[in-house]
């Protein structure tokens, strides 16, 4: 039989991580089922639990768990202490890692060529505390932390030394990387950015994929150069394939395929 993966979360329906891993597995000839499994809101362990009792291999964990995902670990790479928040479990030793940042920077570096350094990550939730740890171990020389609720931007920042907090109305200076960490695209919102930190220059990249949200069309019509988080979603699946399996899939004929999609 097959080794046994899947990705869990709440909703989970429309996630492409089955479609991804099957073709890394195919691309490295890994013998590997890899399913969607929806947890109840106040059922998570109970179903990692059940899937592991049943043989399976390993999960990604994605919205609302990943903070439990933490929690429920007997062991934790550094990364996923950093973040406090697991995406991928290997379930015969329960272990967790986390890989959504290094995920953006390889998105960031290898497929769009891009370097920063003055970094301007919007939001203070969950998606944002994933990713402030691997900017700055990537060389990122300050990030900058703006959420709405400003205190949570402040203790997120306060858990990162060469990371700061600031409200949006209060942001100073030239940012040349600016991340939507936030939620508001899924509502039709923006964050509410002053004039002139979207400028040309800069690059916007929303972790959102597969729609064009309100920050890309106000960083489109400032002159901006924009991406959407579908290279970040391609990197992290394939350091968690690599995790679970040893070895590393080619992330590029993939992630041009899915962009022709
Ligand atoms: P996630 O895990 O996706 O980060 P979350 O923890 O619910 O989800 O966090 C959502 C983030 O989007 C928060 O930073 C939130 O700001 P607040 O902390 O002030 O609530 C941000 N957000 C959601 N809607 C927003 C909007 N319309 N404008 C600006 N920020 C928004």
């Amino acid at each position: 039989m097959s080794d046994r993966y899947a990705i869990i979360g709440n909703p989970v329906a429309h996630s492409k991580s089955p479609w991804i891993h099957a073709a890394f597995a195919r691309a490295t000839s890994q013998d590997l089922d890899y399913a969607r499994i929806e947890a109840p809101l106040d059922g998570f362990a109970a179903t990692v639990e059940r899937f592991r009792a049943a043989g399976g291999k390993g999960l990604n964990v994605t919205l609302p768990f990943k903070q439990e995902a933490f929690a429920l670990c007997s062991t934790v790479s550094a990364r996923a202490r950093v973040a406090q928040a697991v995406n991928t479990l290997v379930l015969e030793t329960g272990f967790g890692d986390n890989t959504d940042g290094i995920g953006l920077v390889r998105d960031l570096e290898q497929n769009l060529s891009f370097s920063f350094s003055s970094v301007l990550l919007l939001g203070g939730g969950g998606a944002a505390q994933g990713v402030v740890g691997a900017l700055l171990d990537a060389g990122a020389a300050r990030v900058v932390i703006a959420n709405r609720t400003v205190s949570k931007a402040q203790a997120l920042a306060a858990r990162f030394p060469g990371a700061s907090a600031s409200a949006y109305e209060e942001l100073a200076g030239e940012f040349d990387l600016v991340i939507n960490a936030t939620s508001a695209g899924l509502a039709g919102e923006s964050p509410p950015l002053p004039a002139g930190v979207l400028r040309s220059g800069v690059l916007a990249y929303d972790m959102v994929y597969g729609r064009e949200t309100p920050f890309l069309q106000a960083a489109r019509g400032a002159g901006a150069r924009t991406c959407d988080g579908l290279g970040m979603l391609v990197e992290q699946a394939a350091e968690s394939f690599f995790i679970w399996r040893g070895v590393r899939p080619q992330t590029r004929p993939l992630l041009e395929k899915l962009r022709g999609a």
